[in-house]
């Protein structure tokens, strides 16, 4: 029988420029507050590692901090030094030895950084906490637990944002990944350029959907300059705000025809985080419509993240045209193994390492 019939969508592989993803499932960048000094460790080490053991297509690390001060809390990951490249470059290698893409999401988290970790209640922090003042397109603060008024950008800022990105980015590939991801999603700094809501501005970066797209637009092109042409750049974005007068769906095929223009592979489709007081619906897979949308749309390869558990879910997705990959996030915590497990619920028999060949 022909193999691509006989395999589950869900465990075939796709290709994105010269990078292969051995199936359809990915673990979603997940913050592990547990970096110091934006420096890996054992930990991120282990977490990544065993998730790429557990037969993932592609691992994507969380979101790493272009500069000190785009962190969300002092434990974030970083990259924007040399001596914070080694131990991501021994996870990304370990990640590709393992068969799976080692991804890398690249951050900075506007008004929502300066914050104290999860476990310690996640509230912005003081100066004499520990925090740092924080940046933003408009001097409006996020509000609730994170009530610190931003300073609004100067074109300083801007410029050194965007060079941040760029010299994250010939990190990230120092580091040996071969996919890197834009964080334009969750209400960080991006996401806060492309709403109504969060930027007042009166200058290019402000107003029209032109203007309010331009800095994420600039820097993905000035990105896509040093990314390898044969290596995949992505980029996350919150298709919608769950709230009126904010970003839309419309506005997000429309950006993403324009980063599709500018270079960019595939499109992450995550939602809301912008205002404290968006509602949102939150059902099994509630996101999968915006992967969807954007990928008839915009004609461009997406991701589905959000809700998604059950091995026959993630198969109808991508089985369905919805999207080209899932992202799993908290049941790759309950399950490092889930696409295994996918594979026997859904037939499939997955190559276990040689290490585990008796067990799978
Ligand atoms: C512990 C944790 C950390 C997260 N950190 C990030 C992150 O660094 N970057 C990001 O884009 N999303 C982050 N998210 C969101 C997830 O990637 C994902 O979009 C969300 O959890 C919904 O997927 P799920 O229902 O499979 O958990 C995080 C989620 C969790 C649970």
């Amino acid at each position: 029988m022909d193999k691509t019939i006989s395999t589950p969508h869900l465990f075939q592989p796709l290709t994105l420029r010269s990078v292969t993803l051995r199936n359809r499932i990915g673990v979603s960048p997940m913050c592990q507050y547990s970096a110091t000094d934006g420096v890996a460790n054992d930990w991120h080490f282990v977490h990544l590692g065993s998730r790429a053991v557990g037969g993932a297509g592609i691992v994507i690390v969380e979101a790493t901090g272009i500069a000190p001060e785009g962190r969300i809390t002092p434990g974030c990951m970083g990259l924007w030094n040399e001596k914070q490249i080694e131990p991501l470059a021994r996870i990304a290698n370990f990640v590709k030895e393992r068969g799976a893409v080692a991804g890398i999401q690249i951050a900075h988290a506007g008004r929502k950084a300066s914050a104290a970790l999860p476990w310690n209640g996640g509230a912005h922090l003081s100066a004499a906490q520990g925090g740092w003042e924080t940046i933003a397109p408009s001097a409006i603060a996020f509000g609730g637990d994170l009530p610190k008024v931003p300073r609004a950008m100067t074109e300083a800022d801007i410029t050194r944002v965007q060079n941040d990105f760029v010299a994250t980015a010939k990190r990230a590939l120092a580091a040996g990944f071969n996919f890197l991801e834009l964080h334009a999603a969750h209400g960080y700094l991006f996401n806060e350029f492309l709403s109504p809501l969060s930027n007042h501005r009166t200058d290019k970066y402000g107003g029209s959907f032109e203007n309010r797209t331009r800095l994420l637009l600039d820097t993905t092109r000035a990105v896509r300059q040093v990314w390898p042409d044969n290596l995949p750049l992505a980029v996350r974005i919150s298709a919608i705000d769950w709230k009126e007068g904010g970003w839309q769906i419309e506005d997000s095929i429309a950006l993403a025809k324009l980063l599709k223009a500018e270079g960019v592979d595939l499109m992450d489709c995550s939602s809301g985080g912008l205002v404290p007081d968006a509602k949102i619906t939150v059902v099994p897979g509630y996101q999968v419509p915006f992967a969807e949308k954007v990928r008839h749309g915009a004609n461009i390869a997406t991701a589905a993240v959000g809700f998604i558990t059950e091995a026959k879910q993630a198969d109808d997705i991508v089985r369905e045209g919805k999207a080209d990959v899932v992202l799993l996030a908290r049941e790759f915590l309950r399950d490092a193994y889930w696409p295994a497990h996918a594979a026997r619920t859904l037939g499939h028999k997955l190559t276990p390492p040689n290490q585990y060949a008796r067990a799978w």
